[in-house]
C-alpha cells in the first residue's frame, strides 16, 4: 500500500472521529497482565533470545467470547434483569441495581453508568439511544452537541431539564446506560437485557408522555425502525402516549430535517396543553 502523506493521515483520523471512533477501545476488555505473563518467545537453540514475532493486531476477542451467548445464557441474563428491576422500589435503587448487573459487556468499556438527568415526575420523559463520549465522561445523558440542540429544541416549547415544576420539566434517559465502543449501534441482545431496567425506569419516573429519540429508541419502545416514517405519529409505548422524533444528532447532520422536528415539537406542546390536569 502506498505510504500516506501527513495530510492524508490527518484526514483519515478526522474521518474516524466524525464516525464516533474517538477512542482506541475494542468490543471486549483485554487482560494485558495475562498477555504479558504468557511466554512471548522461545529461546533460540543457540541460547540467544529469538527475534520477536512480527507485530500483529492485538486480539480483542477470543473465538468463544465473540460467539453469541447460548440461548439460555441470554434468557437468564434477561430474567436476572427482570428480577433486579422489579425489586427496585425507587430510582436510586434502580440505579444501584443497574450498577450491580453483571451481564452487559458494555459496562466494562464505559467510564460511567449514565442513568438520567432532569426531574423525575416531569410530564415528559425523553428516551435517547445511548451515551456518547461527552455523556460517558460527565455521567449525564445528552450533554454533548446533540444534547445542546435538544435543550434548545425543548426551550422553544417552554420545557427545560432544570425546571422544578413537572409541567415545564423533562426527565431524560437512554435505552442503554453505557457507551458502546466507538458509538456503534447497540446489539439486539444488549437492548433485550437492558429493557427490563428501562421499563422499570419509566414506571418509577411516572411521566405522562414519552418522546422516543431516533431509531434505536423506537426499536426498543415500539419494536419498529424507520424513523422517517414513524416520526410525528403518536403511538403507545409501555402504556403511555409516545411521540417518535428525529434524534438531535441526526438533525445536526441534516439541518433540513429541523422543519419536521419543529412540527413534532408543536405536536408535543399541543398534546401537553390538551391533556393538562388530566394525568394523560
Ligand atoms: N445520544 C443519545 O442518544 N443519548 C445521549 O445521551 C447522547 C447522545
Amino acid at each position: 500500500m502506498a505510504e500516506l502523506s501527513r495530510e492524508q493521515m490527518v484526514a483519515a483520523l478526522a474521518w474516524q472521529l466524525e464516525l464516533g471512533a474517538d477512542e482506541a477501545i475494542g468490543e471486549l476488555p483485554v487482560d494485558r497482565f495475562e498477555e504479558s505473563a504468557a511466554p512471548s518467545s522461545k529461546p533460540a537453540p543457540d541460547g540467544r533470545a529469538a527475534q520477536s514475532a512480527p507485530r500483529t493486531a492485538p486480539q480483542t476477542t477470543s473465538p468463544a467470547a465473540a460467539a453469541p451467548p447460548p440461548r439460555d445464557a441470554a434468557s437468564d441474563a434477561v430474567a436476572e434483569a427482570e428480577a433486579a428491576a422489579a425489586a427496585a422500589d425507587s430510582l436510586e435503587a434502580l440505579r444501584a441495581a443497574m450498577a450491580a448487573y453483571p451481564h452487559c459487556e458494555l459496562r466494562h468499556g464505559a467510564r460511567s453508568l449514565v442513568f438520567a438527568d432532569g426531574q423525575p415526575g416531569a410530564r415528559v420523559m425523553i428516551i435517547g439511544e445511548a451515551p456518547g463520549r461527552d455523556e460517558d465522561i460527565q455521567g449525564k445523558p445528552f450533554v454533548g452537541r446533540a444534547g445542546g440542540l435538544l435543550d434548545r429544541m425543548l426551550a422553544a416549547i417552554g420545557l427545560d431539564r432544570a425546571a422544578p415544576a413537572p409541567e415545564s420539566a423533562v426527565y431524560i434517559t437512554n435505552v442503554l446506560p453505557w457507551r458502546p465502543p466507538q458509538n456503534r449501534d447497540p446489539k439486539p441482545e444488549e437492548i433485550a437485557m437492558l429493557m427490563p431496567f428501562l421499563r422499570r425506569h419509566v414506571a418509577l419516573a411516572d411521566p405522562d408522555v414519552i418522546v422516543a429519540m431516533g431509531n434505536i429508541s423506537c426499536q426498543a419502545l415500539l419494536g419498529k425502525r424507520g424513523i422517517t416514517r414513524l416520526r410525528g405519529t403518536w403511538a403507545q409505548a409501555l402504556g403511555l402516549p409516545c411521540l417518535p422524533m428525529f434524534h438531535p444528532a441526526y438533525l445536526l447532520r441534516t439541518p433540513s430535517a429541523k422543519r419536521e422536528s419543529w412540527a413534532d415539537l408543536l405536536s408535543l406542546k399541543a398534546h401537553l396543553l390538551e391533556t393538562e390536569g388530566t394525568g394523560g
